[in-house]
């Protein structure tokens, strides 16, 4: 089967462009789908919010740790004091070894060796990330280098340049699914460059709407100019949504109107305040280890995320009928 390679656009940043392709990575990976996240965005946000969560799931924190000795010792027989949990968090806790998404080579020096595959890294159970970095900020330098203005069709050479790379790698996964910047640069233009499918964020505001619309023309101009460019667009996604607000219901009517009835997901990402957390935190999840995720709220964040998954799954489906 062919591997599904997904992009979240919109020309506008703050849409929730990077927590949602990481969500519904995330959630893709439980449901058993082996799902490669690229971070092609050079300020790194899908890679700092994947590190926060492997951070998040791996250590415990006071509580956690307490709560593992109060078991050790009542399966002993000793007793556990107030005054020794205090003693524990103030002195062995700051020593334990903190366990940290070991980044092991940057991706610009990978794709400057044509080895992508060698910075990949398992974040958890069929979760993987190829990360971004600091210097991916030199990624149109390099390709200006390889590709000097004076080669023929040096702007293709360029764009195509990482998807070369990617083939390599891209049949080892179930699903990928691409984080880009909101400006449109060489970095978004190699994502549209090998996606497969393309769904656009909308936050139900009227820059982002607006946004939704200039990198629709967008991708347009450039499935007219570059023959090899094959892409669906699966739907336009409503995300960030305030629950009864007028406007945001508006917003949404007019995406219907525009972008039509059927192109707009029937799953909603709502404005939540737990997915915020997540940005700040990393993605907590009561199967992991550590972390908490136990709530409602963690609940409907992740059940939320299970429906969109679904429906992706159900569009990619239905368009491969056609
Ligand atoms: N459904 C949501 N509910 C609440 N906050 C959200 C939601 N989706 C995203 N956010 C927050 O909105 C901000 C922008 O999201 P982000 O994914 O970084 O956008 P982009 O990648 O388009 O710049 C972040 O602080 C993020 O935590
Ligand atoms: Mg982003």
């Amino acid at each position: 089967m062919k591997v599904p390679v997904l992009v979240f656009g919109n020309r506008k940043g703050g849409v929730g462009k990077t927590t949602n392709s990481v969500m519904t990575a995330y959630e893709l990976a439980k449901m058993g789908y082996k799902t490669l996240v690229c971070d092609l965005d050079p300020q790194s946000s899908a890679t700092n919010l994947l590190s926060r969560t492997y951070a998040r799931q791996k250590n415990p924190n006071k509580n956690d740790y307490i709560r593992e000795l109060v078991c050790k010792a009542k399966e002993k027989g000793e007793i556990f004091t107030q005054e020794v949990a205090k003693k524990k968090i103030a002195e062995d806790y700051p020593k334990l070894e903190k366990k940290n998404l070991h980044i092991k080579k940057t991706m610009m020096l990978a794709l400057s060796e044509k080895d992508i595959a060698s910075t990949i890294v398992k974040v958890r159970k069929n979760l993987f990330l190829l990360p971004s970095d600091d210097d991916f900020v030199d990624y149109p330098d390099f390709l200006e280098q390889i590709f000097p203005s004076n080669v023929d069709n040096f702007k293709e050479k360029r764009i195509a340049y990482f998807g070369e790379q990617f083939k390599t790698i891209k049949d080892d996964y179930d699903f990928v699914v691409i984080d880009v910047p909101p400006t449109l640069s060489i970095y978004t233009d190699s994502a549209i460059y090998i996606a497969d499918d393309v769904i656009v964020a909308l936050q139900t505001q009227q820059d982002s709407f607006d946004g939704a619309i200039k990198f629709y023309d967008y991708m347009q101009k450039m499935f007219n100019k570059y023959n090899s460019l094959d892409f669906n667009v699966l739907g336009v996604l409503p995300v960030i949504l305030h629950k009864g607000a007028g406007l945001d219901n508006q917003i949404l009517e007019d995406a219907k109107n525009n972008f039509g009835n059927d192109a707009v997901f029937d799953t909603v990402i709502t404005y939540m305040e737990r997915i915020k957390r997540y940005g700040r935190l990393g993605i907590a999840d009561k199967e992991a280890e550590f972390g908490g995720g136990k709530d409602r709220y963690d609940k409907a964040a992740h059940q939320i995320y299970h429906k969109l998954a679904k429906e992706i799954i159900q569009r990619l489906e239905e368009g491969n009928k056609e």
